[in-house]
């Protein structure tokens, strides 16, 4: 396990029991400006000490304590002198561990509650004495370990929040970190700012710098090559190294023929123009939709593009290559080092516990195969940051908010939102249809509200009526959903005139189309593109 924390910040590091929310409670820690990570919960005693952190959280988990194979703690930990605290199932481990108490009540509930602050704790400095709090009821401490004491109590628990000052233990049996619980970010805050004694030092400003040097020290003198594909994780990438190494980054810009309507102009204007970044624009549609002529499996679809893509690249950066050669201005030999968006969540280790991942992480990597088919390096210097973050560190560079607060947009494009086979024409009704929707939720205000807002293309037509005659045309498929990281998603309840107005538009202004249908499903158990 590597860890990228520079080691002059404060830092809580959270040990992931396995819980659904562990993730919550890092980005929790980061909005107060304190650098956080998670790491596995059977790190050691002397490896986490050399990591030197400010407190220690423990995540709660979907086990019981009393499971065969529970995830274990190393018990050392506990006397590390380092502030900890537990939640939940963290809280379940400390108590056992310690000679508390805990017992299985047989059934696991989660629920609002009611906590009653019995007793004073620094946790709860500033808040009152009742607060609404997210419950959790698996396990339950009946007997406290030696000298802790209780600090508040809930209608089924009276050890629903415990501590130790002196040992700086603290332990909760709800979830501070979700927003059910809505003043648990000032207990948290209490917990890192007021125990830990950490200072807000993890700002945007501060991580530029840092990265900008990291990147510096990594590639040196040499060159380094970037797939943009406008989404917001590679521009603000893009954008990050672009400072930091100026002309030494080139991106290049693949039109796969399957993009949205104006994509290309929209990349080269932001990039080229405004940005000044060095930009190879590479326009292999035909390439594309050659190799895809008569393919209707999905998955196959996926592979050709990957495929593709590949070579594609490849091929350009030898490109740049004999470019650079022939006009004398670099003699380098060769790019060694491919940038990448990676983020966050796709780094971290999940846990799974009872061979139930609690986070099945779903990384797309749209240049997946490329680093280990062409031997680059890989300069990833977004891999520190959440989603949330990488988008306030894309509006600090300068990038627009068209850019930053883009909806997604799955790697192999359009592809999988034409149904059956990928032809231009049919490629040029759902550009049509999905400029319609896009410019419908931006002048109604919806488009930043959700997750995704687009359109898909039936392989099936239907009969319909267009003055006196008789049509039998394409079925166009809205789909809006909302989400909070694309695992889940429900369909968004969009107001009745809306959905009114980008049918008829639909239906009026792109020529083939004359039935338009509204997605209703939640993933799980539909996913969210069809394809
Ligand atoms: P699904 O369809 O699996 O999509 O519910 C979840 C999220 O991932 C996006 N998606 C992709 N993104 N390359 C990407 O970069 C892909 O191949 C890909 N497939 C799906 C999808 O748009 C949604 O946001």
């Amino acid at each position: 396990m590597k860890t990228v924390a520079p080691h002059k910040h404060s830092k809580i590091i959270i040990l992931d029991f396995g819980s659904q929310y562990t993730q919550l409670i890092a980005r929790r820690i980061r909005e107060l400006q304190v650098y956080s990570e998670i790491v596995p919960f059977d790190i050691s005693a002397p490896e986490l000490a050399r990591l030197q952190p400010n407190g220690i959280i423990l995540s709660g988990g979907p086990a019981s304590v009393y499971d065969k194979g529970a995830p274990q703690i190393d018990l050392q930990i506990f006397s590390l002198g380092i502030p900890i605290l537990g939640i939940c199932y963290g809280l379940m481990l400390m108590a056992q561990h310690l000679g508390g108490q805990v017992e299985f009540s047989g059934r696991r509930e989660f629920g609002a509650g009611i906590l009653q602050i019995t007793d004073h704790s620094q946790l709860f400095d500033g808040l009152g004495a009742q607060l609404d709090v997210w419950n959790s009821h698996g396990d339950e401490v009946t007997a406290l370990p030696q000298g802790f004491r209780a600090a508040a109590r809930t209608e089924s628990s009276n050890y629903a929040a415990v501590e130790d000052p002196a040992r700086k233990l603290y332990g909760l049996q709800f979830h501070p970190e979700v927003a059910h619980t809505p003043r648990g970010k000032e207990i948290l805050q209490n917990f890192v700012y007021h125990i830990c004694h950490c200072a807000m030092d993890w700002t945007m400003g501060s991580f530029i710098e840092e990265a900008s040097e990291r990147v510096r020290n990594q590639v040196g003198e040499a060159k380094v090559v970037l797939g943009l594909s406008g989404g917001v994780d590679s521009s603000v990438t893009a954008a990050l190294l672009h400072k930091a190494i100026g002309d030494q980054l080139t991106c290049i810009f693949v039109n796969n023929g399957l993009l949205r309507s104006r994509e290309e102009e929209m990349v080269q204007r932001v990039f080229g123009e405004n940005f000044h970044i060095r930009l190879k624009y590479v326009d292999a549609s035909e390439r594309f939709l050659f190799k895809l002529r008569g393919i209707t499996d999905p998955e196959q679809k996926r592979k050709i593009i990957g495929n593709e893509f590949i070579e594609v690249f490849q091929h350009a950066t030898e490109e740049l290559l004999a470019e650079e050669r022939q006009d004398g201005s670099d003699q380098h030999d060769g790019y060694r080092f491919l940038a990448q968006g990676t983020l966050y969540p796709d780094v971290i280790e999940s846990v799974a516990i009872g061979g139930n991942p609690a986070q099945v992480i779903k990384s797309h990597h749209n240049v997946g195969g490329l680093p280990e088919k062409m031997h680059f390096e890989l300069v990833e210097p977004v891999r520190q940051l959440f989603k949330d973050e990488v988008r306030q560190l894309g509006l600090q560079l300068g990038l627009p908010k068209e850019v930053v607060y883009r909806q997604p947009f799955p790697g192999p494009g359009l592809a999988v939102r034409v149904l059956g086979e990928v032809t231009p024409e049919r490629l040029t009704i759902l550009r049509e249809a999905d400029t319609i929707v896009t410019s419908e939720m931006e002048s109604s205000d919806w488009y930043y509200r959700v997750w995704q807002s687009f359109t898909v293309l039936l392989p099936v037509r239907s009969v319909g009526v267009m003055g006196d005659q008789r049509t039998y045309e394409n079925t166009i498929v809205l789909r809006v959903v909302e989400s909070q990281d694309g695992m889940t998603a429900d369909w968004v309840r969009l107001p009745f005139e809306l959905l009114a107005r980008i049918s008829n538009r639909i239906s009026n202004e792109v020529k083939g189309v004359n039935r338009v249908c509204y997605d209703v499903s939640s993933k799980p158990p539909s996913t969210i593109e069809w394809e």
